[in-house]
C-alpha cells in the first residue's frame, strides 16, 4: 500500500428533509450571511430553494442569491459570485445542486479572500488555506463533489476545462435527502450513475498491484451500483434504491474507494477535454463512451486485473483465457453504459469522422496543458495514443 494522506471534514446530515436543517446547522457553525448559489430553474420549480430561503431566515442568517450555474459551470459567473463575496462580506458559500453548482461554490469560495483573478488557481494549482467554508444541499448524486476536494470550472473563452483540487474546499456541511432525485430527468440519472461507477474504475486500474483494504470497498461499491441502477431507473420514486446510490455517488469519490493506490484518471481527462469541446455534453455520457475505449486500449498491460474485475462485478465465469476474459468484463461494461441509456459511440454525441479531426486537433494541446504528457499511470499515454482512443470510439 502506498503511503497517503486522507482529509474528509464534511458532517453530513442525511435522509428525508435533510434540508430543512440547512438554518440551523450552519448557525451552529456560526454562519451570518450565506451566499446562496444555484443552477438554471430546477430547484426553484421543484420548491427546493423556496424551503432553503425559509430555513435560513428562520436562523437569522442574511442571505445574497446567485443562481444560473450551468451544467459545466464556466468561470464568469464564478467571478461574479467572488466579487458578490467581496462586496456583501460572505462568511459561507452555499450550494443548492449538482456538481456543477458545487464545483462553481468551491471556485467562488477560493476567490472570494484571494487577491488574483479566481482562475488563476485552475491555471497553477497553488495551495491555499483562505477559501470561505462551503455547504452544500445535493440534488443529483453523480460528481461526488459534495465531499470531493475538486472543483472541475471551464474557461470558454480560453477553450479550457480544468480541475482544481485542494483539501481546502471540501465541503464541511452536506444535506443529502435522497427524495429530492426524485425529480431527475431518467438521462441525468443514468449519467450520474455512470459517472459515479467510473470514479471507481479511475481507482481500480492504475499501475500498483492489490489492496485489498481499498480494492473491496471499491469492488463493494461497483457492486452496489450495478444493483440499485435498474431500480432507480425503473421506479424513479423508489427511495431505498435512491438512498443507496445516493450514498455510494459519495463514498465513490470522497477519497476512500483509492487510498493507498496511484489511480489513473486519464479517461476523466479524455471526457473533460470533450465536453469543454462542445459544453452540451454531459459528463457521465462522455464517460460512457470513453471508458471502455480507454479499456480496449490499456488492458493488454494488466489482462487479469480486468478478467478479476469482470468476475468480481459481473459474475463473470472464467474461460482459461485471460485475454478473452478481460475483453469479456469491457464488453459487459459497456453493456452496462447502454442498459442504463447511455451512449456508446462518440457519433451518438453528434460527432462524425471530419468534426472528430476538427476536435481533435482542438483537444490535444489543451489535454497535454491540463493532464501532462504523458499521462495516466495504467499505461502512460502520449497525445497520440489520446488521438487513437477517440479515433477508436466514433
Ligand atoms: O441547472 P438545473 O436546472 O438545476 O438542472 C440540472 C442540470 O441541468 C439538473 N438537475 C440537477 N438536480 C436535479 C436536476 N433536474 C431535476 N431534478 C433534480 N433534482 O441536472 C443537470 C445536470 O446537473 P450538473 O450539476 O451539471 O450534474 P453533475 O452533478 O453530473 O455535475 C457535472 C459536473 O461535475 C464535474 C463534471 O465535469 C461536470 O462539470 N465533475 C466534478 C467533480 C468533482 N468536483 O469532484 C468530479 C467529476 O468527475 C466531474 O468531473
Ligand atoms: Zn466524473
Amino acid at each position: 500500500m502506498e503511503n497517503f494522506e486522507f482529509v474528509s471534514p464534511t458532517h453530513f446530515v442525511f435522509g428525508r428533509d435533510a434540508e430543512a436543517q440547512v438554518g440551523a446547522k450552519l448557525a451552529d457553525q456560526g454562519a451570518a450571511k450565506v451566499l446562496l448559489h444555484y443552477g438554471g430553474g430546477s430547484a426553484e420549480r421543484s420548491g427546493l430553494l423556496g424551503r432553503v430561503r425559509e430555513s435560513l431566515a428562520a436562523a437569522g442568517i442574511k442571505c445574497v442569491e446567485l443562481g444560473g450555474v450551468r451544467p459545466n459551470p464556466e468561470i464568469t459567473l464564478v467571478r461574479e459570485g467572488v466579487a458578490l463575496c467581496k462586496q456583501h462580506g460572505i462568511d459561507w458559500v452555499l450550494a443548492v445542486g449538482g456538481g456543477s453548482v458545487v464545483d462553481s461554490a468551491k471556485a467562488i469560495a477560493v476567490g472570494a479572500r484571494a487577491t488574483c483573478d479566481v482562475w488563476q488557481f485552475f491555471e497553477t494549482k497553488q495551495q491555499t488555506n483562505d477559501v470561505l467554508p462551503i455547504a452544500v444541499v445535493l440534488t443529483i448524486p453523480a460528481a461526488g463533489s459534495e465531499a470531493s476536494p475538486n472543483a472541475v470550472v471551464s474557461n470558454d473563452e480560453l477553450g479550457r476545462k480544468t480541475g482544481y483540487g485542494n483539501d481546502a474546499q471540501r465541503p464541511k456541511l452536506a444535506f443529502l435527502n435522497p427524495e429530492l432525485t426524485f425529480t431527475l430527468p431518467p438521462y441525468q440519472t443514468a449519467a450520474g450513475l455512470t459517472d459515479m461507477f467510473c470514479h471507481l474504475l479511475e481507482r481500480f486500474f492504475d499501475d500498483y498491484g492489490a489492496v485489498p483494504v481499498t480494492d473491496n470497498l471499491n469492488l463493494s461499491l461497483m457492486k452496489t451500483i450495478r444493483a440499485e441502477a435498474p431500480r432507480v431507473l425503473a421506479d424513479p420514486e423508489n427511495y431505498d434504491a435512491r438512498a443507496n446510490i445516493m450514498w455510494a455517488g459519495m463514498l465513490c469519490h470522497q477519497g476512500l474507494a483509492g487510498v493507498g493506490r496511484h489511480e489513473d484518471w486519464a479517461t476523466h481527462g479524455l471526457e473533460h477535454e470533450l465536453s469543454a469541446f462542445d459544453t452540451s455534453i454531459t459528463h457521465g455520457a462522455g464517460l460512457a463512451v470513453m471508458f471502455p475505449a480507454w479499456m480496449e486500449y490499456v488492458h493488454g498491460e494488466n489482462p487479469a486485473r480486468f478478467a478479476f474485475y469482470g468476475r468480481e462485478v459481473f459474475g463473470l465465469v472464467t474461460s482459461g483465457d485471460v485475454e478473452a476474459d478481460a475483453l469479456s468484463a469491457i464488453d459487459e461494461t459497456r453493456s452496462f453504459f447502454a442498459s442504463l441509456g447511455m451512449p456508446t459511440t462518440l457519433a451518438e454525441l453528434g460527432f462524425d469522422e471530419a468534426r472528430l479531426e476538427e476536435a481533435i486537433a482542438d483537444m490535444l494541446p489543451t489535454l497535454a496543458a491540463n493532464k501532462g504528457n504523458p499521462f495516466g499511470s495504467f499505461k502512460r499515454l502520449s497525445m497520440e495514443d489520446a488521438a487513437a482512443i477517440y479515433r477508436s470510439a466514433l
